[in-house]
């Protein structure tokens, strides 16, 4: 990233863009030509797919179990369409039965919007049934991918999904500021048969399509691309390959099998059941009577290690432990649960002393 800056429609730097775009398609397990980074972080690739993709006076269907879905909300009344909302209980998956009731009761829903994984609770839902559901109404999906891509499976084109966009600086562990969309034939279609103009310029794929195409001397310029960011996504992209997606997804599943053990050894328990359970965001309950505030800052002061206040209604109930990309590794996970003892035998919590990290071991030395 600190290499010197090509210009934004020099060949080597356009070189690049279609590399990028190759291994985009390889994160997403997708053919859409349609795929790429746009230049802000994963709050504009979410707002990208809902002002292409939502005219004023569209029906959306959009599933809430958590703080993300509530801006999906939002960015469906700013772009003046009518929000069907299928609410579930944080910490739980969407419901696909519930989503299948409001496709049924909305016949005219023209999408059907959901997170996949719910940074707020660390729950995973279920996008493969819902997108199948959304399918077989004719419905398009657009699928927030912020906190999945690259720590467990993302198959755009095996689920169906029309468009789905993430963040650089999750399980792809790069820096934040860019945002991998992709956008199914459907839904390029469904963009350029718009009867209105998309309501922002700066994301109107009918213009960045035009700059990331395919082809030397085929491209126009559109907004200046953060040249430096791109670099970085490359590489991170190039080490994500090297390594390989499924390896990747197997890495993040057994240092959150060694985190568990050593969590619940001490008495700790998860918001979310196992089998929905994110293995890149681990939210674990507060024990009564400890200060989420004063043990959350004595990690960052004294282990160097951040980890995630609780959101909306889990606000004070939780922590949020991330273990993603670069980060989801076995000195981590011992380092964390070594400080967390630590902190909480000095606050005298009434939780297992001395055993987590031994149970975390006794995982490794399994594996
Ligand atoms: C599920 C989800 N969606 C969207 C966003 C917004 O991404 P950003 O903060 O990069 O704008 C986040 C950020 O944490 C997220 O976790």
């Amino acid at each position: 990233m600190s290499r010197p800056t090509l210009g934004h429609l020099d060949p080597e730097f356009l070189r690049m863009m279609d590399e990028l775009k190759e291994h985009l398609r390889y994160a997403f397990r997708t053919s859409n030509e349609a795929t790429l980074a746009v230049s802000g972080p994963g709050s504009v690739g979410m707002e990208c797919c809902f002002v292409n993709l939502v005219e004023p006076g569209d029906k959306v269907i959009v599933a809430r179990n958590g703080v993300f879905g509530g801006r999906m909300i939002e960015n469906v009344e700013r772009c003046g369409g009518s929000p069907i909302v299928v609410e579930a209980e944080w910490g739980r998956p969407v419901d696909p039965a519930r989503v299948e009731e409001a496709l049924d009761a909305n016949p005219d829903a023209k999408i059907v919007a959901l997170v996949h994984a719910e940074t707020s609770t660390g729950a995973r839902s279920d996008v493969e049934a819902i997108a199948a559901a959304a399918r077989s109404r004719d419905c398009l999906t657009i699928v927030d991918a912020v906190t999945s891509l690259g720590g467990i499976p993302v198959e755009v084109d095996a689920w169906g999904l029309d468009a789905v966009y993430s963040g650089s600086q999750k399980c792809l562990s790069c820096t934040p500021g860019l945002s991998p969309v992709t956008f199914s034939d459907r839904a390029v279609e469904a963009i350029r048969g718009r009867s209105s103009k998309v309501r922002s310029w700066f994301l109107d794929m009918n213009l960045v399509f035009a700059y990331w195409g395919s082809g030397e001397g085929k491209r126009a310029y559109h907004h200046t691309a953060p040249i430096h960011a791109l670099y970085g996504l490359h590489e991170a992209l190039t080490i994500l390959r090297e390594e390989g997606l499924e390896r990747a997804w197997a890495r993040h599943a057994l240092h959150h099998r060694a985190l568990r053990a050593g969590v619940e050894a001490m008495g700790l328990r998860f918001v979310v059941d196992e089998e929905w359970r994110l293995p890149q965001l681990n939210a674990v309950r507060i024990p009564e009577g400890v200060e989420d505030a004063a043990v959350r800052a004595r990690l960052l002061a004294d282990h160097g290690i951040e980890i995630g206040a609780g959101l909306g209604a889990l606000a004070g109930k939780v922590w949020r432990v991330g273990l993603m990309g670069h980060s989801s590794r076995r000195r981590n996970v011992l380092l964390f649960l070594g400080a967390l003892d630590e902190i909480l035998r000095g606050a005298g919590a009434s939780v297992e002393h001395g055993v987590a990290v031994e149970a975390a071991t006794s995982v490794y030395s399994r594996s």
